[in-house]
């Protein structure tokens, strides 16, 4: 076996996503049940010191970049501090979080201070009353005001996410992605995956990619980037107008871009996940706990990168959604 994080179809993973809170304050209709979830205990928790020495570890193994989500990253107290604690490893890594943007406002600055790169920032609408009925709370002010923080704080690209739903926020792509161009964020838009907590998601009520190129063509011309600029980006790009800004759409279901991956994940509990949809998990929290070795634990997570699969097989007669809904993965 090669050194690193290779798995056996020749993909070596040097990206890791790290849910440092499964909680969140925010309860997207597509995502959560209006009640939350059971929340992990803070016991099970990584600690700040563990999460820290197991990033390392990830360093250690090739990883160069870490991205933070949750749940929602904000709600972790000790961000700040975490982030710094990346920022000082060796060799550093690219450090960038995914986060709904509620609080954003207060901390974009001391983030970015502490070593935080950048932000991708989840917004599916920007029709406050929208807003509330997606999201179940009254929040899209407190959005609009974290987005201009980080790019202000210089957490650039500032990158904004919305995953489009039928009859529910379809009929103003178009409009989203003029908010967005005007206040100079690149957007992407997101095939919604079989993740939510309900397990209700349908492969009908989905809107494709293709759907979603056609109607941002109505309103945008929209011109293809190369291809091979893409490299493991799940996000296929184009430019509007000509240029020079772009547009992403992450064809997650319908154009999965597993061949290309290069990920890994952590969840808040110690576990790592070789694929957003793997069915198992290696469990490091436990050995740490038990006086692992940085060797030992860095072997389990090996052994764990080799067992991944080819890809999500979304829509295969055998495909299983995974028992961990996507606000304890981080997506
Ligand atoms: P960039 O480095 O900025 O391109 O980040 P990203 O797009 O990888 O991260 P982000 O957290 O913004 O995720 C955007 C969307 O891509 C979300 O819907 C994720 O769930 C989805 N996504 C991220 N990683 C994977 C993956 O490994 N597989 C699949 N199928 N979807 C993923
Ligand atoms: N399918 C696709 N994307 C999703 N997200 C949340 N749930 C889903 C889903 N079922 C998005 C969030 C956030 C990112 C981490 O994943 O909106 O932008
Ligand atoms: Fe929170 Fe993200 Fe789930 Fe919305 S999608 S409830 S912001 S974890």
């Amino acid at each position: 076996r090669p050194t690193g994080l290779p798995d056996t179809f020749g993909r070596v993973a040097t990206d890791l996503r790290v849910s440092v809170t499964d909680r969140c304050n925010l309860r997207c209709t597509y995502c959560m049940p209006a009640e939350g979830l059971p929340w992990l205990p803070k016991p099970e928790m990584l600690s700040d010191a563990e999460l820290l020495r197991v990033i390392g570890i990830f360093v250690g193994l090739g990883v160069r970049q870490v991205r933070l989500t949750g749940g929602e990253p904000l709600l972790r107290r000790s961000l700040v501090e975490v982030v710094a604690g990346i920022a000082q490893m060796s060799p550093r890594p690219q450090i960038a979080m995914t986060t709904n943007g509620v609080g954003l406002d207060r901390l974009a600055a001391p983030l970015a201070d502490a070593g935080l790169d950048r932000v991708n920032v989840s917004l599916d609408t920007i029709d406050p009353a929208e807003f509330q009925v997606l999201t179940r709370r009254d929040r899209f002010a407190d959005v609009e005001k974290g987005l201009k923080a980080a790019a202000n704080a210089g957490l650039t690209p500032v990158k904004v996410n919305a995953v489009a739903m039928r009859g529910v926020n379809d009929h103003s792509v178009a409009d989203v992605l003029q908010w967005c161009l005007d206040r100079g964020y690149s957007l992407r838009f997101i095939e919604q995956m079989p993740l939510d907590a309900q397990h209700s998601w349908e492969r009908t009520e989905m809107v494709t990619a293709d759907e979603l190129r056609q109607r941002l063509s109505e309103r945008f011309t929209l011109t293809p980037l190369p291809s091979a600029e893409r490299g493991s980006a799940p996000a296929e790009l184009f430019l509007v107008n000509g240029g020079p800004q772009t547009v992403g759409v992450i064809a997650s279901v319908t154009a999965p871009f597993c061949a290309a991956c290069d990920r890994v994940r952590l969840t808040a509990d110690g576990q790592v996940r070789n694929c957003l949809f793997a069915q198992g998990e290696v469990d490091l929290r436990g050995p740490l706990r038990d006086g692992a070795s940085d060797e030992e634990l860095a072997e389990l997570v090996r052994g764990e990168m080799w067992r991944k699969a080819r890809g999500h097989g979304i829509g295969k007669p055998d495909f299983h959604q995974p028992d961990r809904p996507m606000s304890a993965i981080g997506g």
